[in-house]
């Protein structure tokens, strides 16, 4: 690990486990915690905070099981600047070869006055007694402020250089209520690297919350002014509105290397299984739009955004979806998506379809799409399939309105378009509304048919899924077998009918009927 505070190597300190696991409802177990610090491991953290040997007997053991299973970080442990605390601490390290004790006091006024009702003149004394205790145990020693980024600048100052004047090694500036912005953040780093004699001797680190989404912002400040350790979580999860992002600010500083100049040691590609490993555990899943993570991170839409990443994904992505784990760019096709997109994605399904036939499927897609929120690859199969037996028939369903409902006669009425341009509006009644848009079209086709089967099946699931109707019908002594699909079964039914009479025309085996005339 780099300790040189001049080095441009960020250490990247974990603390899923301790601060992490202090989110509401992220409660874990043994065996969880030890596959997570396995994970954060081969990600590359160089600190795993394990947890707060004093605060519970289990902590205390998943920190000796953490630190026992020496996978390759230094293992932390938290602790009070009291003696009992940091005991613990030492006794639940002892397993580890690379150990730190981490020990925090709160500074602020707030913290001295109502919760710890102590002088600044003992904050100090215990900060000295913390840390000096735990330097009995290794020289690797962590002291926090507590509410660093709440307190005085010139009390914090203080604080600090008694904590390296009693053997602290790294000084962490927690920002605990998440009350800093960055300009200021960076502030606090810069003032204690002026004012604190000794400050060259250790090495500072900031401790960011979320509470006003800021903590990555604060932490790139912090580091920007000096700080060389960053301390954040999987996910950003931990106490209320979380810490700062781990996924988040290791990718700040690889995509912006040209800008900030620093380095981590993880490795990036295993960024996206370690979130998903913590979301599976604590049951906290990232948004969907949350930055590396999120189902949607490298998910595109919009048509010009679809049409830049099929040409160049430098279009509109800073990274590659591979550089953080995440399997590939998702052109998810909605009602923002353009032909480019569609004709590519038709493409990968194998249809090679003409411009005209492409236009069709486009057009249906749009239809589509205003009226179903996602859109599957049966769906697109079903239009352009649609599409492509339909591209060279003779009749086309313009418009459908059928009524339906106890006590009226049903009555449908279908307007068609024949392919030489004319419009033909009929209405017609029958049994119910599928049997009268049948009626209408044989009155506009002048071909009768006889129904033997008909059935109706999704084509995806949900509620808005598309229906196919297939049916099959006697023409001339002979069976035929329609299909239509839409989200409205009615016209879906309509349209498999019309695909029969459109085949029979094909054939050529129609009767005498009348040219179609425009209304
Ligand atoms: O937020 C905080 O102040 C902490 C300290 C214990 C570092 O978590
Ligand atoms: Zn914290």
């Amino acid at each position: 690990m780099v300790t040189d505070p001049q080095a441009n190597r960020i250490i990247i300190f974990d603390t899923t486990l301790r601060d992490g696991e202090q989110s509401p409802g992220a409660t874990m177990n043994l065996a969880e915690k030890l596959e997570i610090a396995r994970a954060l491991a081969e990600l590359g953290v160089d600190v795993i905070e394990a947890g707060f040997p004093a605060a519970s007997p289990g902590d205390f053991e998943t920190v000796q099981r953490i630190a026992a299973s020496n996978f390759g970080p230094v293992i932390a442990g938290l602790a009070r600047c009291s003696a009992g605390d940091v005991a613990a601490a030492a006794k639940a390290l002892e397993p580890a070869h690379k150990k730190r004790i981490h020990v925090f006091l709160a500074t602020s006024a707030i913290h001295r006055e109502h919760k710890l009702k102590m002088a600044k003149e003992e904050i100090v004394r215990r900060t000295i007694e913390g840390v000096r205790l735990a330097c009995e145990h290794t020289d690797d020693v962590e002291f926090s402020p507590e509410d660093a980024a709440r307190t005085e600048l010139d009390f914090l100052a203080e604080v600090v250089e008694a904590a390296i004047g009693a053997g602290a090694t790294t000084i962490n500036i927690p920002d605990t209520v998440g009350y800093a912005v960055p300009a200021q953040m960076g502030a606090v780093i810069r003032y204690l690297k002026e004012h604190v004699s000794n400050i060259n001797k250790a090495i500072l680190s900031v401790h960011c919350h979320n509470d006003l989404g800021l903590a990555v912002a604060n932490s790139i400040a912090a580091i920007e002014a000096g700080a060389r350790q960053v301390e954040c979580t999987i996910n950003g999860i931990g106490e209320r509105a979380g810490n700062c992002a781990l996924e988040e600010i290791v990718m700040a500083l690889k995509v912006r290397h040209d800008y900030f100049g620093f380095d981590t040691g993880i490795n990036t590609p295993k960024l996206f299984r370690t979130s998903e490993l913590v979301a599976g555990i604590t049951g906290m899943r990232p948004q969907r739009n949350k930055a590396i993570v999120g189902k949607n991170a490298f998910a595109h839409e919009a048509g010009i955004h679809q049409h830049g990443v099929l040409q160049n994904a430098e279009t509109y992505e800073i990274m590659k979806p591979q550089d953080v784990g995440q399997s590939h760019t998702e052109v998810v096709l909605g009602k923002h998506s353009g032909r480019h997109a569609l004709r590519a994605r038709l493409e990968e399904m194998g249809y090679q379809l003409s411009d005209e036939v492409l236009q069709k499927v486009f057009e249906e897609f749009k239809r589509l799409a205003d009226k179903k929120k996602d859109i599957y690859d049966a769906d697109l199969a079903a239009l352009a399939k649609g599409q492509t037996e339909s591209s060279s028939w003779a009749w086309e369903l313009i418009a459908l309105s059928a009524n339906a409902g106890s006590g009226a006669t049903p009555v449908a009425a279908v307007k068609l378009r024949h392919i030489d341009g004319h419009e033909v509006l009929e209405a017609a009644s029958g049994d119910g509304p599928i049997e009268s848009s049948f009626r209408a079209i044989e009155r506009i086709t002048g071909i009768e048919l006889v129904l033997r089967d008909f059935q109706i099946r999704g084509v995806t699931v949900g509620k808005e899924a598309q229906g196919e109707a297939v049916i099959e019908v006697e023409y001339n002594g002979g069976l035929l077998r329609g299909r239509g699909i839409s989200t409205d079964i009615i016209e879906a039914s309509a349209k498999a009918f019309l695909s029969v009479v459109n085949k029979i025309l094909a054939q050529g085996d129609a009767p005498n009927m009348p040219r179609p005339h425009a209304p």
